[in-house]
């Protein structure tokens, strides 16, 4: 594997591995759900490359840049060994040397959710992300749909943008009690990651009662109360239209219940589709 930290090592490592790479941007501290999304790039036949960077933009004053996971030697360990084929890894000022003086600012699926909880936010990833597609011109850029707000900015800049890059999104990978996989779990208390997999289990049924009938606002509200009981703080959950992320006050087609909910102090995302019988499920492809 090639590991480039610099861009003169980049564009060698790049010129190495010949046109057509598959892009899967990262923050490292990388468990199985990255490694899934490097798995469905190497599927596309294409050479891989992975980024590690900790984008300082994309976090707010309640995030705790200082706080977040970082393990350099077992990332590129776990890289090394999942077949990757170049890791880029570049510094602060590689990335932003003339500090933070440029900003894509992301509207429409950017606003509401997350958008509001993490004033900014989308716009960090939505910099960093533009600038990590530019540095390295994949075809290809893996996304997972765990982050879905995340999934759909991402498409909607490349598109506004013209970018010429082809956004892939992949299904989330849970841990077998259902738990989404997230760096963040690993700040869970024992106790805490006992009650976790109520949030899937939650959004499982709550997508069910749906499906049923039942009323959509009674069915959220059932759904909170329940969350809350089990000890999670909610800070949204939605029943949204999947692309727009527009709230959806009935079921249609391409639904998608969304949530964030605090356990201690680990903020917890999922996020399910509302699967119509006979209707397609959405990849996010
Ligand atoms: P990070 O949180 O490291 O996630 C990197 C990628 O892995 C994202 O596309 C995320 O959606 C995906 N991912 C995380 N957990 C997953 C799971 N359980 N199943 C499938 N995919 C999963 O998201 C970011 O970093 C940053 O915002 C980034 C896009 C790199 C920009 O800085």
């Amino acid at each position: 594997m090639y590991v480039a930290r610099t861009l003169d090592e980049l564009a060698a490592g790049i010129a190495s591995l010949g046109p057509g790479l598959a892009l899967v941007p990262t923050m490292g501290a990388l468990h199985a759900g990255h490694l899934s999304l490097l798995e469905a790039a190497q599927h596309g036949g294409a050479p891989v490359a992975a980024s590690i960077f900790v984008n300082p933009t994309q976090f707010n004053q309640s995030d705790d840049l200082a706080r977040y996971p970082r393990d350099e030697s077992a990332d590129l360990e776990l890289l090394r060994q999942a077949g990757c084929d170049l890791a880029w890894l570049p510094s602060v000022q590689t990335m932003y040397p003339a500090g933070d003086e440029i900003r894509i600012v992301p509207q429409g699926a950017a606003l509401g959710w997350e958008g509001d909880v993490r004033p900014g936010h989308f716009s960090g990833v939505a910099t960093v992300v533009t600038k990590l597609l530019n540095q390295v011109s994949p075809q290809r850029a893996y996304f997972g749909e765990k982050d879905w707000q995340q999934l759909q900015v991402i498409r909607s800049v490349v598109d506004a943008l013209f970018m010429p890059v082809a956004i892939i999104g992949v299904p989330t990978l849970r841990e077998p009690d259902g738990l989404a996989m997230s760096s963040r779990n690993r700040f869970l208390g024992e106790q805490e990651r006992e009650r976790a997999p109520a949030l899937y289990r939650c959004l499982s049924r709550l997508a069910q009662a749906i499906l049923d009938g039942d009323e959509v606002d009674v069915c959220l509200a059932t759904a909170r109360e329940d969350l809350t009981l089990r000890g999670f703080s909610v800070e949204y959950l939605a029943l949204v239209d999947g692309g727009s992320l527009h709230p959806a006050a009935e079921l249609m087609p391409g639904a998608r219940l969304l949530a964030a909910a605090r356990l201690g102090s680990v903020r917890l995302l999922d996020n399910l589709e509302v699967v119509l019988p006979g209707g397609p499920r959405r990849t996010g492809l």
